[in-house]
């Protein structure tokens, strides 16, 4: 813990002593410096690489890259941020990058393992396909839906998230939310409307279970499938079992938005603009809106912040803001822009040639567990990059 607490003390030093270059540059003209430096930094990242693998983490301490096989939950977010960089800078090296690490990870279009799959299968050949057309991407993800939906428990109206553990008997994490994407898209794309059905019940679940007064979402729910009953709200990852982990908060704003998108249910709109009130009004949330690691740390002032929880908001917010009511969307997209330009500040932005070739530092990944902490992680950089192409998007259609 007192290593923990020397970073953070640090941080909070570096914070205070400069912001960077980035502060002076319009939206449109950081946003193109950020991509080019994507486009540099994952080239980079690609080539130090081996073939079979993906990259997990980056540790600036240590200078470790960490990588993983492709059951990983996280196996999508490299190829995801390729093609997100193919389409916003056009670079062929990238699509060929992004090419062979779908090459690897289709063979997960089977995998039954845990609730991934829609990070997995969908981040990865999702964009694939929107931007490519090629049908054998749409293939992939359709037998991914199939995969992911025999996780549902009809005892519980919910997709179950991991198998049975010592810690867990039927796990439902907040998370889960995210894979819904898969199977709403595979619905709306020609295919069987029962995975609509599924993914809509474990929403309209997830509101009804999942959320503290207060619209915060707990992390997980452990339910007893043999007596149909939910056991327990705790958590996994968040400082204590009611707390408000911050990465939480992210997946559940972003889930809602995404499925409002996906089924135009006002409900869903509703929740998702609850669980923005609860973050964006939070006596936590620092000025720069990134969020510590859980709005409940016991260490805040010094606790660390979670650059990805700030990624995924900043997404999830420019999306919301073109559904919200005028004045909301303009918050939205003012704190979409703040957490923006903070990530992209020396700070948080790597410079070109470090920290392993991955975009973002500093996040955290499962802190209790003394796991991934002040990192750089996969998807951090996928939703920052994507948040980027979302408000040059949406900027350009104003
Ligand atoms: N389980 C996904 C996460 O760590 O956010």
């Amino acid at each position: 813990m007192q290593s923990k607490s020397f970073l953070a003390i640090t941080f909070m030093l570096m914070s205070i002593a400069g912001f960077s270059q980035s502060e002076k540059l319009s939206m449109d003209a950081l946003i193109k410096r950020n991509l080019a430096l994507a486009r540099d930094q994952y080239t980079l990242l690609e080539s130090n690489l081996p073939a079979d693998r993906m990259p997990k983490s980056f540790n600036m301490m240590t200078e470790k890259l960490e990588t993983s096989d492709t059951k990983w939950w996280c196996s999508g977010f490299y190829p995801g941020t390729l093609w997100y960089i193919h389409e916003y800078t056009k670079d062929a090296g990238i699509k060929k990058a992004a090419e062979g690490r779908l090459a690897i990870l289709e063979k997960e279009k089977h995998f039954k393992g845990n609730h991934d799959l829609g990070f997995m299968m969908y981040c990865s050949f999702g964009n694939a396909y929107r931007i490519t057309g090629n049908p054998s991407y749409k293939t992939t993800i359709d037998t991914a839906a199939m995969s992911l939906a025999t996780r549902y428990r009809p005892s519980i109206q919910s997709i179950q998230s991991w198998d049975s553990s010592k810690n867990f008997r039927c796990a439902v994490i907040v998370d889960n939310m995210m894979n819904l994407e898969l199977l709403t898209w595979v619905s709306n794309n020609g295919g069987d409307s029962k995975f609509r059905e599924i993914a809509t019940t474990h929403a309209n679940t997830t509101i009804q279970r999942h959320f503290r007064p207060d619209n915060a979402a707990y992390h997980v729910l452990d339910y007893s499938l043999a007596e149909k009953k939910l056991l327990r709200k705790t958590t996994w990852q968040g400082a204590h079992d009611t707390s408000a982990w911050a990465r939480g908060q992210a997946w559940a704003l972003y889930g809602y938005t995404m499925m409002y998108r996906m089924t135009k249910d006002v409900n869903y709109l509703d929740q998702a603009n609850k669980i923005a009130a609860f973050v964006l009004n939070h006596k936590n949330l620092p000025a720069d809106k990134i969020p510590y690691w859980d709005f409940d740390a016991p260490q805040i002032p010094n606790a660390l912040r979670d650059a990805s929880a700030a990624a995924i908001m900043a997404s999830a917010l420019i999306e919301l803001s073109t559904y919200a009511k005028p004045a909301m969307g303009k918050e939205y997209v003012a704190v979409a822009e703040t957490m923006i330009r903070n990530l992209s500040s020396d700070q948080y932005l790597a410079k070109k040639g470090t920290n392993g070739g991955f975009l973002l530092k500093h996040s955290v990944g499962a802190f209790p567990l003394n796991g991934e902490i002040d990192v750089a992680l996969t998807y951090a950089d996928y939703y920052f990059v994507e948040a980027m192409g979302r408000y040059m998007k949406l900027k350009s259609t104003l």
